[in-house]
Protein backbone atom coordinates (compact mmCIF):
# COMPACT_ATOMS: atom_id res chain seq x y z
CA UNK A 1 0.00 0.00 0.00
CA UNK A 2 0.86 3.69 -0.29
CA UNK A 3 1.33 5.79 2.51
CA UNK A 4 1.22 9.19 2.97
CA UNK A 5 3.45 10.33 5.84
CA UNK A 6 3.97 13.93 6.52
CA UNK A 7 7.30 14.07 8.69
CA UNK A 8 7.62 16.59 11.39
CA UNK A 9 10.81 19.01 9.78
CA UNK A 10 12.18 18.34 13.93
CA UNK A 11 12.13 16.09 16.93
CA UNK A 12 13.10 12.17 16.97
CA UNK A 13 12.68 10.43 13.57
CA UNK A 14 10.76 7.37 15.49
CA UNK A 15 8.04 10.07 16.97
CA UNK A 16 7.96 11.69 13.92
CA UNK A 17 6.91 8.16 12.06
CA UNK A 18 4.37 7.51 15.70
CA UNK A 19 2.75 11.22 15.52
CA UNK A 20 2.33 11.07 11.46
CA UNK A 21 0.00 7.82 11.90
CA UNK A 22 -1.31 8.63 15.08
CA UNK A 23 -2.81 11.73 12.83
CA UNK A 24 -4.32 9.65 9.80
CA UNK A 25 -5.58 7.62 12.41
CA UNK A 26 -7.20 10.35 13.96
CA UNK A 27 -8.14 12.06 10.94
CA UNK A 28 -9.63 9.19 9.86
CA UNK A 29 -7.45 8.97 6.40
CA UNK A 30 -6.02 5.09 8.40
CA UNK A 31 -9.65 3.67 8.71
CA UNK A 32 -10.02 0.77 10.92
CA UNK A 33 -8.58 -2.63 9.58
CA UNK A 34 -6.42 -1.25 7.14
CA UNK A 35 -3.00 -3.32 7.23
CA UNK A 36 0.18 -0.99 7.95
CA UNK A 37 3.20 -1.79 5.07
CA UNK A 38 5.89 -4.29 6.76
CA UNK A 39 8.42 -2.33 9.18
CA UNK A 40 11.02 -2.85 6.52
CA UNK A 41 9.60 -1.47 3.54
CA UNK A 42 8.59 1.29 5.13
CA UNK A 43 12.13 1.80 7.07
CA UNK A 44 13.32 1.74 3.82
CA UNK A 45 10.89 3.99 1.93
CA UNK A 46 11.45 6.60 4.70
CA UNK A 47 15.29 6.39 5.03
CA UNK A 48 15.20 4.94 8.72
CA UNK A 49 16.54 2.25 10.48
CA UNK A 50 14.02 -0.53 10.73
CA UNK A 51 13.85 -0.51 14.30
CA UNK A 52 12.84 3.14 14.57
CA UNK A 53 9.73 1.82 12.62
CA UNK A 54 9.40 -1.33 15.28
CA UNK A 55 9.49 0.88 18.04
CA UNK A 56 6.98 3.65 16.29
CA UNK A 57 3.96 0.63 15.49
CA UNK A 58 5.09 -0.83 19.22
CA UNK A 59 4.34 2.89 21.06
CA UNK A 60 1.27 2.72 18.94
CA UNK A 61 0.22 -0.95 19.60
CA UNK A 62 0.50 -0.17 23.34
CA UNK A 63 -1.79 3.26 23.50
CA UNK A 64 -4.62 1.05 20.99
CA UNK A 65 -4.15 3.38 17.74
CA UNK A 66 -2.50 -0.39 15.90
CA UNK A 67 -3.13 -4.06 16.54
CA UNK A 68 -0.89 -6.86 15.67
CA UNK A 69 -2.29 -10.35 14.36
CA UNK A 70 1.42 -11.63 14.95
CA UNK A 71 3.03 -12.31 11.52
CA UNK A 72 -0.02 -11.46 9.37
CA UNK A 73 0.85 -7.48 10.12
CA UNK A 74 -0.23 -4.36 11.68
CA UNK A 75 -3.53 -3.18 11.26
CA UNK A 76 -5.20 0.07 12.42
CA UNK A 77 -7.42 -0.86 15.11
CA UNK A 78 -11.21 0.04 15.58
CA UNK A 79 -12.12 3.43 17.79
CA UNK A 80 -14.48 4.27 19.17
CA UNK A 81 -16.74 7.07 17.33
CA UNK A 82 -15.80 10.51 18.37
CA UNK A 83 -19.18 11.72 16.90
CA UNK A 84 -22.32 11.45 17.68
CA UNK A 85 -24.74 9.91 15.01
CA UNK A 86 -26.74 12.44 12.48
CA UNK A 87 -29.91 13.66 13.12
CA UNK A 88 -29.89 15.12 9.89
CA UNK A 89 -33.47 12.98 8.22
CA UNK A 90 -31.26 12.26 5.16
CA UNK A 91 -28.48 10.96 6.96
CA UNK A 92 -27.33 7.63 7.05
CA UNK A 93 -27.70 7.03 10.51
CA UNK A 94 -31.33 7.20 10.10
CA UNK A 95 -32.22 3.77 10.46
CA UNK A 96 -34.10 3.28 6.77
CA UNK A 97 -37.37 2.30 7.23
CA UNK A 98 -38.86 -1.17 6.03
CA UNK A 99 -41.52 1.06 3.87
CA UNK A 100 -40.39 3.73 2.45
CA UNK A 101 -42.89 6.28 1.32
CA UNK A 102 -40.98 9.55 1.55
CA UNK A 103 -42.06 11.49 -1.08
CA UNK A 104 -39.24 13.25 -3.67
CA UNK A 105 -37.40 9.57 -4.63
CA UNK A 106 -38.17 7.58 -8.03
CA UNK A 107 -37.30 3.84 -7.93
CA UNK A 108 -33.51 3.62 -8.38
CA UNK A 109 -33.92 -0.03 -8.72
CA UNK A 110 -35.00 0.16 -12.23
CA UNK A 111 -32.00 2.61 -12.95
CA UNK A 112 -31.42 2.15 -16.93
CA UNK A 113 -28.28 0.17 -15.92
CA UNK A 114 -27.69 -1.46 -19.42
CA UNK A 115 -28.33 1.62 -21.02
CA UNK A 116 -26.52 3.73 -18.84
CA UNK A 117 -23.63 1.36 -19.51
CA UNK A 118 -23.88 1.13 -23.33
CA UNK A 119 -24.12 5.42 -23.18
CA UNK A 120 -20.75 5.57 -21.16
CA UNK A 121 -18.83 3.03 -23.04
CA UNK A 122 -19.56 5.10 -25.82
CA UNK A 123 -18.89 8.02 -24.48
CA UNK A 124 -15.33 6.37 -23.59
CA UNK A 125 -14.26 5.10 -26.60
CA UNK A 126 -15.53 8.62 -28.48
CA UNK A 127 -14.70 11.09 -26.43
CA UNK A 128 -11.13 13.20 -27.73
CA UNK A 129 -8.87 13.88 -25.23
CA UNK A 130 -9.51 17.49 -24.44
CA UNK A 131 -12.52 15.45 -22.79
CA UNK A 132 -10.14 14.91 -19.34
CA UNK A 133 -9.21 18.29 -19.49
CA UNK A 134 -10.36 21.93 -18.00
CA UNK A 135 -13.83 22.03 -20.20
CA UNK A 136 -15.97 25.19 -20.48
CA UNK A 137 -17.96 25.57 -17.78
CA UNK A 138 -21.11 25.71 -19.40
CA UNK A 139 -21.01 21.33 -19.83
CA UNK A 140 -19.82 19.58 -22.72
CA UNK A 141 -21.65 20.95 -26.12
CA UNK A 142 -22.60 17.57 -26.94
CA UNK A 143 -25.05 17.60 -24.20
CA UNK A 144 -25.85 21.43 -24.13
CA UNK A 145 -27.50 20.88 -28.01
CA UNK A 146 -29.14 17.42 -27.16
CA UNK A 147 -30.63 19.23 -24.13
CA UNK A 148 -32.13 22.07 -25.98
CA UNK A 149 -33.46 19.49 -28.69
CA UNK A 150 -35.40 17.77 -25.96
CA UNK A 151 -36.42 20.09 -23.56
CA UNK A 152 -37.78 22.04 -26.64
CA UNK A 153 -39.65 19.12 -27.56
CA UNK A 154 -40.74 17.62 -24.77
CA UNK A 155 -41.29 20.46 -22.44
CA UNK A 156 -41.32 23.80 -24.85
CA UNK A 157 -38.52 25.11 -23.60
CA UNK A 158 -36.87 27.60 -25.78
CA UNK A 159 -33.10 28.06 -26.09
CA UNK A 160 -29.97 28.09 -27.71
CA UNK A 161 -27.54 25.47 -26.38
CA UNK A 162 -24.99 28.34 -26.13
CA UNK A 163 -27.67 29.91 -23.35
CA UNK A 164 -27.20 26.28 -21.53
CA UNK A 165 -25.54 25.43 -18.65
CA UNK A 166 -25.24 22.39 -16.91
CA UNK A 167 -24.44 21.83 -13.41
CA UNK A 168 -24.85 19.04 -10.95
CA UNK A 169 -28.67 19.04 -10.05
CA UNK A 170 -31.60 21.51 -9.35
CA UNK A 171 -29.40 22.18 -5.41
CA UNK A 172 -26.59 23.73 -7.22
CA UNK A 173 -28.24 25.21 -9.90
CA UNK A 174 -30.23 27.40 -7.18
CA UNK A 175 -27.16 28.45 -5.14
CA UNK A 176 -25.80 29.78 -8.14
CA UNK A 177 -28.80 31.36 -9.27
CA UNK A 178 -28.72 33.39 -5.63
CA UNK A 179 -25.13 34.67 -6.26
CA UNK A 180 -26.30 35.50 -9.73
CA UNK A 181 -29.25 37.16 -8.18
CA UNK A 182 -27.37 38.99 -5.70
CA UNK A 183 -24.82 40.35 -8.09
CA UNK A 184 -27.77 41.79 -9.98
CA UNK A 185 -28.87 43.91 -6.89
CA UNK A 186 -32.27 41.54 -6.32
CA UNK A 187 -32.68 41.31 -2.52
CA UNK A 188 -35.38 39.60 -2.39
CA UNK A 189 -37.17 36.59 -3.54
CA UNK A 190 -40.60 34.99 -3.65
CA UNK A 191 -40.74 31.16 -2.44
CA UNK A 192 -43.63 28.87 -2.64
CA UNK A 193 -44.68 27.99 1.01
CA UNK A 194 -45.20 25.19 1.76
CA UNK A 195 -41.64 24.04 -0.86
CA UNK A 196 -38.59 21.53 0.59
CA UNK A 197 -36.97 23.32 3.19
CA UNK A 198 -33.89 23.21 1.86
CA UNK A 199 -34.15 25.19 -1.41
CA UNK A 200 -35.10 28.00 0.74
CA UNK A 201 -32.38 27.13 3.36
CA UNK A 202 -29.80 27.35 0.19
CA UNK A 203 -31.62 30.97 -0.90
CA UNK A 204 -31.97 32.29 2.31
CA UNK A 205 -28.13 31.84 2.75
CA UNK A 206 -27.46 35.11 -0.10
CA UNK A 207 -31.05 36.77 -0.09
CA UNK A 208 -33.99 37.10 2.09
CA UNK A 209 -36.94 34.95 1.16
CA UNK A 210 -40.52 36.09 1.13
CA UNK A 211 -42.76 33.21 1.75
CA UNK A 212 -45.49 32.91 -1.03
CA UNK A 213 -48.44 30.77 -0.19
CA UNK A 214 -49.97 28.39 -2.75
CA UNK A 215 -53.87 28.36 -3.33
CA UNK A 216 -55.84 26.19 -5.84
CA UNK A 217 -53.90 27.93 -9.05
CA UNK A 218 -50.32 28.10 -7.65
CA UNK A 219 -47.94 30.41 -5.90
CA UNK A 220 -49.32 33.58 -5.06
CA UNK A 221 -48.30 36.72 -6.84
CA UNK A 222 -49.52 39.21 -4.82
CA UNK A 223 -47.23 37.45 -2.03
CA UNK A 224 -44.38 38.72 -4.15
CA UNK A 225 -45.77 42.21 -4.72
CA UNK A 226 -46.38 42.69 -1.19
CA UNK A 227 -43.50 41.55 -0.23
CA UNK A 228 -41.32 43.52 -2.77
CA UNK A 229 -39.75 40.36 -4.31
CA UNK A 230 -36.82 40.95 -7.29
CA UNK A 231 -37.54 37.10 -8.15
CA UNK A 232 -39.20 33.79 -7.84
CA UNK A 233 -39.05 30.27 -7.63
CA UNK A 234 -41.71 28.27 -8.45
CA UNK A 235 -43.19 24.51 -9.70
CA UNK A 236 -45.60 25.39 -12.12
CA UNK A 237 -46.11 21.97 -13.72
CA UNK A 238 -46.57 20.23 -10.36
CA UNK A 239 -46.38 22.58 -7.21
CA UNK A 240 -43.96 20.45 -4.37
CA UNK A 241 -45.10 19.31 -2.21
CA UNK A 242 -49.33 20.42 -2.84
CA UNK A 243 -49.14 18.52 -6.57
CA UNK A 244 -51.63 21.96 -7.87
CA UNK A 245 -50.57 23.12 -11.43
CA UNK A 246 -50.23 26.79 -11.95
CA UNK A 247 -53.36 27.75 -13.26
CA UNK A 248 -53.37 29.92 -16.73
CA UNK A 249 -54.77 33.05 -15.69
CA UNK A 250 -52.27 32.15 -12.60
CA UNK A 251 -49.25 31.63 -15.12
CA UNK A 252 -50.10 35.03 -17.17
CA UNK A 253 -50.13 37.28 -13.94
CA UNK A 254 -46.54 35.55 -12.72
CA UNK A 255 -45.46 36.67 -16.24
CA UNK A 256 -46.73 40.18 -16.20
CA UNK A 257 -45.64 40.74 -12.81
CA UNK A 258 -41.88 39.90 -13.57
CA UNK A 259 -42.12 41.87 -16.88
CA UNK A 260 -43.63 44.88 -15.05
CA UNK A 261 -41.03 44.70 -12.07
CA UNK A 262 -37.81 43.25 -14.45
CA UNK A 263 -38.25 40.62 -12.19
CA UNK A 264 -36.85 37.08 -12.67
CA UNK A 265 -38.76 33.73 -12.69
CA UNK A 266 -37.08 30.50 -11.68
CA UNK A 267 -38.69 27.56 -13.16
CA UNK A 268 -37.99 24.30 -10.93
CA UNK A 269 -39.47 21.72 -13.45
CA UNK A 270 -38.13 18.75 -11.42
CA UNK A 271 -40.86 15.86 -12.33
CA UNK A 272 -42.18 17.99 -15.87
CA UNK A 273 -42.09 14.64 -17.74
CA UNK A 274 -44.39 12.35 -15.21
CA UNK A 275 -47.95 13.59 -16.02
CA UNK A 276 -50.39 10.38 -16.79
CA UNK A 277 -53.70 11.92 -17.12
CA UNK A 278 -53.22 14.17 -20.35
CA UNK A 279 -50.20 15.36 -21.98
CA UNK A 280 -47.95 17.96 -19.68
CA UNK A 281 -48.38 21.82 -19.31
CA UNK A 282 -45.39 23.45 -21.47
CA UNK A 283 -43.00 25.18 -19.45
CA UNK A 284 -43.23 28.87 -18.61
CA UNK A 285 -39.85 29.52 -19.70
CA UNK A 286 -41.59 28.67 -23.37
CA UNK A 287 -43.68 31.57 -22.84
CA UNK A 288 -40.88 33.85 -21.64
CA UNK A 289 -37.55 32.57 -22.01
CA UNK A 290 -36.26 36.18 -21.45
CA UNK A 291 -36.86 36.59 -17.73
CA UNK A 292 -37.58 32.89 -17.18
CA UNK A 293 -34.98 30.37 -15.52
CA UNK A 294 -35.50 26.80 -16.52
CA UNK A 295 -34.36 24.58 -13.91
CA UNK A 296 -34.27 20.64 -14.57
CA UNK A 297 -32.50 17.62 -13.38
CA UNK A 298 -32.23 13.83 -13.60
CA UNK A 299 -32.91 13.33 -9.76
CA UNK A 300 -36.79 12.07 -10.90
CA UNK A 301 -35.73 10.74 -15.05
CA UNK A 302 -32.83 8.34 -13.82
CA UNK A 303 -32.24 8.85 -9.87
CA UNK A 304 -30.47 11.66 -8.08
CA UNK A 305 -27.30 10.03 -7.61
CA UNK A 306 -26.60 11.08 -11.21
CA UNK A 307 -25.87 14.80 -9.61
CA UNK A 308 -26.89 16.23 -13.57
CA UNK A 309 -29.28 19.61 -14.06
CA UNK A 310 -29.56 22.18 -16.29
CA UNK A 311 -29.88 25.92 -16.84
CA UNK A 312 -31.77 27.40 -19.87
CA UNK A 313 -30.51 30.66 -19.01
CA UNK A 314 -31.76 34.46 -19.83
CA UNK A 315 -29.10 36.23 -21.91
CA UNK A 316 -28.41 39.33 -19.78
CA UNK A 317 -27.67 36.67 -16.73
CA UNK A 318 -25.56 33.96 -18.57
CA UNK A 319 -22.05 35.34 -17.79
CA UNK A 320 -22.68 35.71 -14.06
CA UNK A 321 -24.19 31.88 -14.17
CA UNK A 322 -20.80 30.54 -16.00
CA UNK A 323 -18.78 32.48 -13.79
CA UNK A 324 -21.03 31.54 -10.68
CA UNK A 325 -20.51 27.58 -12.20
CA UNK A 326 -16.54 27.99 -12.81
CA UNK A 327 -16.17 29.43 -9.50
CA UNK A 328 -17.95 26.52 -7.88
CA UNK A 329 -16.44 23.27 -9.15
CA UNK A 330 -15.09 24.31 -13.03
CA UNK A 331 -17.63 21.87 -14.80
CA UNK A 332 -19.93 19.54 -14.41
CA UNK A 333 -17.92 15.70 -14.85
CA UNK A 334 -17.80 15.57 -18.49
CA UNK A 335 -18.16 11.91 -19.08
CA UNK A 336 -21.59 11.83 -17.18
CA UNK A 337 -22.52 14.61 -19.56
CA UNK A 338 -21.28 12.75 -22.02
CA UNK A 339 -23.36 9.82 -21.36
CA UNK A 340 -26.78 11.58 -20.77
CA UNK A 341 -26.18 13.51 -24.34
CA UNK A 342 -25.55 9.39 -25.92
CA UNK A 343 -29.30 8.77 -23.79
CA UNK A 344 -30.85 11.53 -25.32
CA UNK A 345 -30.05 11.37 -28.71
CA UNK A 346 -30.22 7.88 -29.10
CA UNK A 347 -33.58 7.56 -27.55
CA UNK A 348 -32.67 5.86 -24.47
CA UNK A 349 -33.70 8.76 -21.80
CA UNK A 350 -37.06 8.03 -23.89
CA UNK A 351 -37.89 4.62 -23.64
CA UNK A 352 -36.85 4.45 -19.49
CA UNK A 353 -39.37 7.44 -18.92
CA UNK A 354 -42.31 5.71 -20.65
CA UNK A 355 -41.67 3.11 -18.88
CA UNK A 356 -41.37 5.06 -15.69
CA UNK A 357 -44.33 6.66 -16.71
CA UNK A 358 -46.92 3.53 -17.24
CA UNK A 359 -45.13 2.25 -13.77
CA UNK A 360 -45.65 5.01 -11.86
CA UNK A 361 -49.14 5.65 -13.33
CA UNK A 362 -49.78 2.01 -12.22
CA UNK A 363 -48.51 3.39 -8.70
CA UNK A 364 -50.53 5.87 -7.85
CA UNK A 365 -53.76 4.40 -9.12
CA UNK A 366 -53.04 1.70 -6.38
CA UNK A 367 -52.65 4.35 -4.33
CA UNK A 368 -56.14 5.74 -4.78
CA UNK A 369 -57.64 2.73 -5.19
CA UNK A 370 -56.70 1.32 -1.46
CA UNK A 371 -57.26 4.97 0.07
CA UNK A 372 -60.79 4.75 -1.15
CA UNK A 373 -61.27 1.47 -0.41
CA UNK A 374 -59.94 1.53 3.57
CA UNK A 375 -60.24 5.42 4.69
CA UNK A 376 -63.39 6.36 2.54
CA UNK A 377 -63.40 9.81 4.27
CA UNK A 378 -59.85 10.47 3.43
CA UNK A 379 -59.37 11.42 -0.12
CA UNK A 380 -56.14 12.14 -2.38
CA UNK A 381 -54.87 15.38 -3.73
CA UNK A 382 -52.95 16.85 -6.65
CA UNK A 383 -52.73 15.93 -10.24
CA UNK A 384 -52.08 12.81 -11.87
CA UNK A 385 -48.22 13.53 -11.67
CA UNK A 386 -45.33 13.14 -10.72
CA UNK A 387 -44.19 10.55 -7.45
CA UNK A 388 -46.27 11.39 -4.82
CA UNK A 389 -49.82 12.64 -3.76
CA UNK A 390 -51.14 14.25 -0.85
CA UNK A 391 -53.23 11.99 1.22
CA UNK A 392 -56.13 14.37 3.08
CA UNK A 393 -57.54 12.60 6.39
CA UNK A 394 -60.40 13.81 7.43
CA UNK A 395 -60.77 16.79 10.08
CA UNK A 396 -61.33 14.35 12.99
CA UNK A 397 -58.54 12.37 12.18
CA UNK A 398 -55.33 13.02 14.84
CA UNK A 399 -53.02 15.49 14.07
CA UNK A 400 -49.98 15.12 11.49
CA UNK A 401 -47.68 14.23 14.05
CA UNK A 402 -49.83 11.77 15.87
CA UNK A 403 -50.25 9.72 12.69
CA UNK A 404 -46.70 9.86 11.83
CA UNK A 405 -45.64 8.60 14.95
CA UNK A 406 -47.98 5.97 14.25
CA UNK A 407 -46.40 4.97 11.04
CA UNK A 408 -42.98 5.28 12.13
CA UNK A 409 -44.07 2.63 14.64
CA UNK A 410 -45.21 0.71 11.63
CA UNK A 411 -41.69 1.66 10.06
CA UNK A 412 -43.62 3.29 7.44
CA UNK A 413 -42.11 6.94 6.02
CA UNK A 414 -44.20 9.35 4.45
CA UNK A 415 -44.03 13.08 5.40
CA UNK A 416 -46.82 15.42 7.52
CA UNK A 417 -47.19 18.35 5.15
CA UNK A 418 -46.63 20.48 8.27
CA UNK A 419 -43.17 20.06 7.69
CA UNK A 420 -42.81 21.58 4.61
CA UNK A 421 -44.25 24.82 5.89
CA UNK A 422 -42.57 27.76 6.69
CA UNK A 423 -45.56 29.80 8.41
CA UNK A 424 -48.24 28.50 10.43
CA UNK A 425 -51.96 28.22 8.82
CA UNK A 426 -54.45 30.84 10.18
CA UNK A 427 -56.35 27.96 10.88
CA UNK A 428 -55.79 23.82 12.08
CA UNK A 429 -56.32 22.35 8.49
CA UNK A 430 -57.35 19.09 8.23
CA UNK A 431 -54.13 16.74 8.35
CA UNK A 432 -52.06 15.82 4.62
CA UNK A 433 -49.54 13.42 4.47
CA UNK A 434 -46.94 13.75 1.22
CA UNK A 435 -46.71 10.05 0.29
CA UNK A 436 -44.16 9.44 -2.35
CA UNK A 437 -45.26 6.15 -4.51
CA UNK A 438 -42.13 5.40 -6.58
CA UNK A 439 -39.27 5.02 -3.80
CA UNK A 440 -40.31 1.17 -3.04
CA UNK A 441 -39.06 -1.27 -5.65
CA UNK A 442 -42.42 -2.85 -7.55
CA UNK A 443 -42.22 -5.84 -5.71
CA UNK A 444 -42.28 -4.40 -2.32
CA UNK A 445 -45.19 -1.25 -3.19
CA UNK A 446 -48.56 -3.14 -2.22
CA UNK A 447 -46.73 -4.41 0.93
CA UNK A 448 -45.67 -0.64 1.78
CA UNK A 449 -49.56 0.38 0.74
CA UNK A 450 -51.05 -2.48 3.17
CA UNK A 451 -48.93 -0.97 5.69
CA UNK A 452 -49.64 2.59 5.60
CA UNK A 453 -53.30 1.71 5.30
CA UNK A 454 -53.12 -0.68 8.00
CA UNK A 455 -51.07 1.84 10.43
CA UNK A 456 -53.86 4.38 9.58
CA UNK A 457 -57.26 2.75 9.94
CA UNK A 458 -55.56 1.75 13.46
CA UNK A 459 -54.69 5.12 14.23
CA UNK A 460 -57.98 6.99 13.06
C1 LIG B 1 -39.18 20.30 -5.62
C2 LIG B 1 -37.90 19.68 -6.06
N1 LIG B 1 -37.13 20.33 -6.92
C3 LIG B 1 -35.97 19.81 -7.35
C4 LIG B 1 -35.53 18.60 -6.90
C5 LIG B 1 -34.26 18.04 -7.47
O1 LIG B 1 -33.14 18.41 -6.75
P1 LIG B 1 -31.72 17.87 -7.20
O2 LIG B 1 -31.66 17.98 -8.69
O3 LIG B 1 -30.73 18.75 -6.51
O4 LIG B 1 -31.61 16.44 -6.75
C6 LIG B 1 -36.27 17.91 -5.98
C7 LIG B 1 -35.77 16.63 -5.46
O5 LIG B 1 -36.08 16.16 -4.39
C8 LIG B 1 -37.50 18.44 -5.57
O6 LIG B 1 -38.28 17.78 -4.72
Amino acid sequence: MDLFIEMAPRGGRGRAVEEALRAAIVEGRLAAGTRLPPTRGLADELGLARGTVNQAYAQLVAEGWLTTAGRAGTYVAAQPSPEPPSRHPHGSAAPAPRHDLGPGRPDVSAFPRQAWLRALRHALREAPAEVFGYGDPRGRPELRAALAGYLGRVRGVRVDPGHVVVCSGYTQALGLLADVFAGVGVRRVGMEDPALADHATVVGRRLTVVDAGVDAEGMSVTALEEGDAGAAVCTPAHQFPLGVSMSPARRARLLAWAQERDGWIVEDDYDGEFRYDKRPVGALQGRHPGRVVYVGSTSKSLGPGVRLGWIACPPPLLDALVEAKRLADRATSPLDQLALATMLTTGAYDRHLRTMRRAYRYRRDALAARAAARLPHARITGIAAGLHAILELPPTAPPEDRLVAALDAASVRVHPLGAYLRSRPPAPAAPRLVVGYAAPPSHAYSLALEALFGALERAC
